[in-house]
């Protein structure tokens, strides 16, 4: 079965899906995503992803193509047409297509939609749970506005490929003061010796995932203690467990970092819980 997408009004199969050459996000990054998680069918957290998405194109005064409404039925359209009951969808909207020139485009020009959906094999992301990944650090060089979900992620290529090659999955971001910030595509999270569970506060250095959201709603319901602040890689080398959390991923162990074992090397109990819990604090839709 071929792949359909969603491109500016039409749902066309994959490879015949294109979008303009001078679309400003070809030519700028100009543009902003969302990525949300498709489970049994169904769109986990949309209420969600949908805010956070007002609130990208808003910071960089891109219009809202359709109402949200109409946006929930393309997703749901284009899940349900490429039969995906467990993957993802990706939702991308740019400034439009005019002739380059960095200055935003006449009010006249549209923006640019575009959402496809794929399947993901869910036994192997559970095996990659079951088994953990491994982390490297890397100095932070994006730029401080990593708040907005925006489709300029040129150092986040360049630190997940530097993770890869060196044997690991990703790569968490340390900023000046010496502190995490961030994975490449996922939040960063630790938990001390005593059971505390640590991440750095979503009011700067890193992306409000949603993911991230909904576990803090997760912590607060299983009664477990959550410190928002920042941490450094030392502490986290000497922490009980590590992991992140992505739409994807859900909260997927961290079992190396920088080559240091965590936990002893292998995927952490309270990990483990979180994850198995998550869905039942998700909205589906
Ligand atoms: N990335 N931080 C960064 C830099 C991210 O790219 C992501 C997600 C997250 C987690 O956000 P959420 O929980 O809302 O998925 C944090 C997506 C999955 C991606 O780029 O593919």
């Amino acid at each position: 079965m071929s792949r359909i997408a969603y491109v500016n009004g039409q749902y066309r199969a994959l490879r015949d899906a294109c979008v303009n050459i001078e679309d400003r996000g070809y030519q700028f990054a100009d543009g902003v995503y969302e990525v949300c998680e498709v489970r049994g069918g169904k769109l986990v957290d949309l209420p969600r992803h949908l805010a956070r998405l007002e609130r990208s194109l808003s910071e960089l005064r891109i219009a809202m193509p359709m109402p949200f409404a109409s946006l929930a039925v393309v997703m749901h359209e284009v899940v349900r047409r490429n039969r995906v009951s467990y993957g993802l969808i990706y939702l991308q909207i740019t400034r439009g297509v005019a002739h380059r020139d960095h200055a935003f485009p006449p009010g006249s020009v549209k923006p640019a939609l575009v959402v496809t959906a794929k399947s993901l094999n869910f036994a192997k992301n559970q095996n990659a749970a079951a088994h953990g990944i491994g982390v490297i650090t890397v100095p932070e060089n994006r730029w401080p506005r990593v708040d907005i979900k925006s489709v300029s992620l040129l150092p986040n290529v360049l630190a997940k490929q530097l993770a890869k090659e060196q044997g690991a999955y990703e790569a968490w971001f340390v900023d000046r003061e010496g502190y995490v910030t961030e994975g490449s595509s996922s939040n960063a999270w630790i938990v001390t010796s005593d059971g505390r569970v640590v991440t750095r506060s979503a009011d700067s250095g890193i992306l409000a995932g949603i993911t991230r959201a909904v576990l803090l709603d997760v912590l607060a319901a299983l009664q477990i203690r959550l410190e928002e602040r920042p941490f450094t890689p030392e502490e986290a080398y000497g922490a009980a467990e590590a992991f992140v959390t992505a739409s994807t991923q859900i909260v997927m162990p961290v079992v190396s970092i920088d080559g240091k074992p965590i936990g002893g090397g292998i995927p952490g109990p309270l990990a483990a819980k979180l994850r198995e819990h998550f869905h039942q604090f998700s909205a589906f839709s």
